[in-house]
């Protein structure tokens, strides 16, 4: 793990850095006895099963098992290397990284993240100053002042202008000495099809940088100043930029979001300049894709449990087409979400322009839920007659299906039957129909790929019910070890985890000792150093815990161990003699192979204590 960076320096980070501080400016997090709660960022999360420990400077979710400490949370959240994370952590608690402990190739690999970033900026610097300097930048300038953008905002965003012409991006990199492959590979230039070499990707369009939540620049969106086409060009899928996973403006957004446990969703760069400029500052852009999975998760992260998104559209119908895809994705995301249509022929940019922002917010209080706004576009479509109502009935099957909280369902299930005066039943059968239908084609899987893995890849920190009482014993002691280290050396001298049965708990428990025997190590560097994600997982669950032990307690526990492995010996002593007189050849080996194991622990555990 520290291979990259020298261990004391890494001790010195962890040391320094508050993972409250750096975790609450992702996660917002709440004071509860020792430790802090909030809803997990790794997996779709209802209620806050996401705690942090200050003392012990670790995380651990008692949701998805996800858990660590401060390296392992921004390597998680933000896709970082270990190295990189440290990095990130050494500049941010002043802590000086030397460079000369890394070998090139090392380095290389290390920075390729921190290349694209740098690659980026670079880009977006360029971008800026042909729009501040000379006369196409001017033009442009022009048409945002025109459409009501002041310079400030074109500041605070490094709104910027990629020339026309097919090389000025390229032979400011060529100059600045940047490999112009990696420039390809950042998604500013394109291969050439004929001949050798690139092209730039982005000429003659006003360019906006998008940042990732930490504000590093990702990619770029283009925007043609006349009515050519496509309107906007925006960087392709890189190994930094992904638009499942970007928001443009989520960094300038986060405080105001947290701040106002709330989000406005929109759909287009301008669209949320113009929010931003006229003071609506929690608000984000979707980057010419629909809402997704990941888009909830990391916004969930910024306005909390109680929090809500309101998505902005611009039609009936675009708002429809969005309220229908996005129900299942807020609702496997547990966010509660509003829409907000716009008269036609608005978007919030134009809107705001003309009836100002006030107007365009009292709008958005008013923001109907889901389905409640589904039910208003069907019944105003199809009228409460009997046939309108079928119609109606049959357009709201596949939202109210879509929902999975029971109990959220059967509430719009009654409220749909009351609005159209119908019997309930009617519609809980048809809406089971709809479910069996869907079920034979294609099981229901909750959420996407990346929520699968993050509740299947990541042990829960409770084991599976068929644990046996020994592990669960063998389970104690190791939390015991983590929350009270001073137990350890006698954890050591009577050499507990030879006798662990369960092979996890058995590793952890070695972990921990050779831990504090090497270093006076803390919790969460030995956490830190657990490879196996099983094993990792264990750990954070149970290091977190708030339990108070005594000196005299833990002997207790120990003691009740020992005794329990004497009984099981005598058990087996007994099961011994039983197959010899029945001759159980085969259960007498696997009988005497035990009482072996026994033994040889036995008398590692006699070496141990005279060796001390
Ligand atoms: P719009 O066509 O509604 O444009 O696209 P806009 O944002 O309102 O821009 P103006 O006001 O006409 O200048 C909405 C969003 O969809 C994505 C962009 O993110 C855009 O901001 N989009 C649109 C693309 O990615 N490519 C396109 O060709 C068009
Ligand atoms: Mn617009």
């Amino acid at each position: 793990m520290a291979k990259f960076i020298p261990e004391h320096i890494i001790s010195e980070i962890q040391n320094s850095i508050d993972i409250v501080d750096v975790i609450s400016e992702v996660v917002i997090l709440k004071k509860a006895g020792k430790n802090y709660f909030g809803l997990c960022p790794f997996h779709a999360d209802k209620d806050p099963s996401f705690s942090v420990s200050p003392e012990k400077r670790i995380f651990h979710c008692f949701g998805c098992g996800t858990g660590g400490n401060v390296f392992t949370f921004l390597m998680k959240f933000n896709g970082y290397s270990f190295p990189e994370a440290a990095r990130i952590l050494a500049v941010r608690c002043g802590v000086r990284v030397p460079e000369q402990s890394l070998t090139p190739a090392q380095k290389r690999l290390i920075d390729e993240k921190t290349r694209f970033f740098k690659i980026n900026t670079m880009a977006a610097d360029f971008f800026h100053q042909s729009l501040l300097n000379g006369v196409p930048g001017k033009n442009a300038i022009t048409y945002l002042n025109r459409r009501g953008f002041s310079e400030d905002i074109v500041t605070r965003f490094k709104i910027g202008f990629a020339p026309e012409g097919w090389d000025n991006l390229l032979s400011f990199f060529y100059s600045k000495k940047i490999p112009l492959n990696s420039v390809e590979m950042a998604g500013l230039a394109v291969v050439r099809k004929k001949g050798s070499g690139y092209y730039d990707r982005f000429r003659n369009r006003i360019m906006f940088p998008i940042a990732n939540i930490a504000g590093n620049i990702i990619g770029f969106g283009g925007r043609v100043t006349d009515d050519s086409l496509p309107k906007y060009l925006n960087t392709p899928e890189t190994p930094v930029y992904n638009k499942r996973r970007s928001l443009y403006g989520i960094d300038a957004a986060k405080t105001k979001c947290r701040a106002n446990e709330t989000v406005l969703i929109v759909e287009g760069y301008l669209d949320f300049l113009a929010l931003y400029q006229a003071g609506s500052e929690n608000v984000v852009a979707t980057l010419g894709t629909a809402l997704t999975d990941e888009h909830v998760r990391m916004l969930r992260g910024c306005i909390g449990e109680k929090g809500k998104a309101i998505l902005v559209y611009d039609s009936d119908l675009a708002g429809i087409k969005a309220a229908q895809r996005s129900i299942a994705v807020f609702d496997r995301g547990h966010m509660d979400a509003r829409i907000l249509v716009l008269p036609a022929g608005h978007d919030p940019d134009s809107y705001i322009r003309k009836h100002g922002r006030d107007s365009f917010m009292r709008g958005a209080d008013k923001a109907k839920n889901i389905i409640d706004f589904l039910t208003d576009m069907a019944v105003r479509q199809h009228g409460l007659s009997i046939e309108g109502k079928l119609r109606i009935l049959d357009d709201m099957i596949g939202p109210l299906a879509a929902i999975g909280d029971i109990n959220k369902k059967s509430l719009y299930r009654k409220e749909l039957a009351e609005r159209l005066d119908i019997d309930e039943s009617a519609i809980l059968h048809k809406v089971r129909d709809h479910d069996k239908k869907k079920n034979d084609t294609r099981p229901w899987v909750p959420g996407n790929d990346a929520m699968m893995s993050a509740s299947n890849g990541s042990c829960s920190y409770a084991e599976n019910e068929t644990e046996t009482a020994k592990a669960k014993f063998e389970r104690r002691l190791i939390a015991m070890m983590l929350q009270f280290p001073d137990i350890i050396p006698e954890i050591e001298t009577r050499r507990l985890p030879d006798f662990f049965e369960n092979s996890r708990l058995k590793a952890l428990g070695y972990s921990i000792l050779k831990h504090y025997a090497d270093s006076d190590g803390h919790v969460a560097k030995l956490i830190g150093q657990l490879k196996d994600k099983r094993v990792h997982a264990i750990a954070t669950s149970l290091a977190i815990e708030e339990q108070s032990w005594s000196y005299e307690g833990c002997l207790k526990l120990i003691d009740q161990f020992e005794s329990g492995i004497k009984h099981h010996e005598r058990i087996l002593l007994r099961k011994i003699k039983e197959a010899e007189t029945k001759g159980d050849d085969v259960n007498l080996i696997q009988l005497l192979a035990e009482k072996q194991k026994y033994a040889r622990n036995k008398a590692k555990k006699q070496n141990c204590v005279r060796r001390r």
